[in-house]
């Protein structure tokens, strides 16, 4: 019987698939419906005889409307085809996978979630930050740098006061702006912070420096999308050629 697969394809190394999500792109997969963020490595996977269809977005290129990638999914799962919605990092963490999953209730199609690691969690490990660690924080906070359609700006006044981790999706085109206002809202401007791109994968970058440094120290790496800035006393563990910051402190005994 015909199924849609919503699959969440990590961050970019294909060996952080999970099993279920390999298991279906190589054995079952008919029709695939990739975002761009979905590494070349792992679209390698997918079982040559699948017709694997782009459709995301890339470098300021117009984005293929939600509504068509929809009736995409539909109308190929009422062919009886076996469709893969695949994503970067995880569907449900700002991967519009939660309006997918009704599109196909509503239309009476049978779906499935794969989950996988998505990439405000394994970014940051991938550069040596536990987001994290109970000598500095009781929380993590994931939240998306965009202004939102529908959503508006997040609270980052609010944001700045849960002495949790922050860790912030594509926040590096607004990354002066974000940065001005957690200090405005009163975070240290010597808080550690750090920006990883394209993390897991072989072009991974990273740069660590105090918050109100970070968006000169990006400029001046030249880090670009895909990116993670992570805020907070654990980006201290960020591992970087040069060590500009104190050392971490060491949980006592
Ligand atoms: C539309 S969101 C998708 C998030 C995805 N669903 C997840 O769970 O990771 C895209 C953003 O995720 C982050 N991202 C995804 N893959 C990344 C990677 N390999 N390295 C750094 N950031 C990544 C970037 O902030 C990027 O702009």
């Amino acid at each position: 019987m015909s199924k849609v697969y919503l699959i969440g394809a990590g961050p970019g190394a294909a060996d952080l698939l999970t099993l279920r999500a390999a298991r279906v792109l190589t054995e079952q997969a008919e029709i695939v419906l990739a975002d761009d963020l979905v590494s070349a490595e792992i679209l390698a996977l997918v079982r040559p005889a699948a017709r694997v269809l782009k459709v995301g977005k890339r470098g300021g290129r117009a984005s293929t409307p939600q509504d068509f990638i929809h009736r995409l999914m539909v109308r190929y799962a009422r062919r009886g085809r076996t469709v893969v919605r695949l994503k970067g990092g995880d569907p449900y963490v700002f991967g519009r996978g939660g309006e997918e999953i009704e599109a196909l209730a509503v239309a009476g199609v049978e779906a499935e979630v794969v989950p996988g690691l998505t990439a405000g969690i394994a970014v940051p490990a991938a550069a040596g930050i536990p987001v994290t660690h109970r000598a500095y924080t009781h929380g993590v906070t994931l939240v998306t740098g965009t202004a939102g359609e529908g959503c508006g700006e997040p609270n980052w006044a609010a944001l700045a006061s849960t002495g949790t981790t922050l860790v912030i999706y594509m926040g590096l085109t607004r990354l002066l702006n974000i940065v001005a206002r957690l200090i405005a809202a009163g975070l240290p401007p010597d808080t550690p912070a750090a920006a990883i791109a394209s993390g897991t994968l072989a072009a991974q970058r990273q740069v660590k420096a105090r918050l109100a440094d970070l968006p000169a120290r990006v400029m001046a790496d030249g880090l670009a999308s895909p990116a993670i800035i992570v805020v907070g006393e654990v980006a201290a563990f960020a591992r970087c050629g040069a060590l500009d910051l104190p050392a971490a402190r060491v949980l006592a005994a």
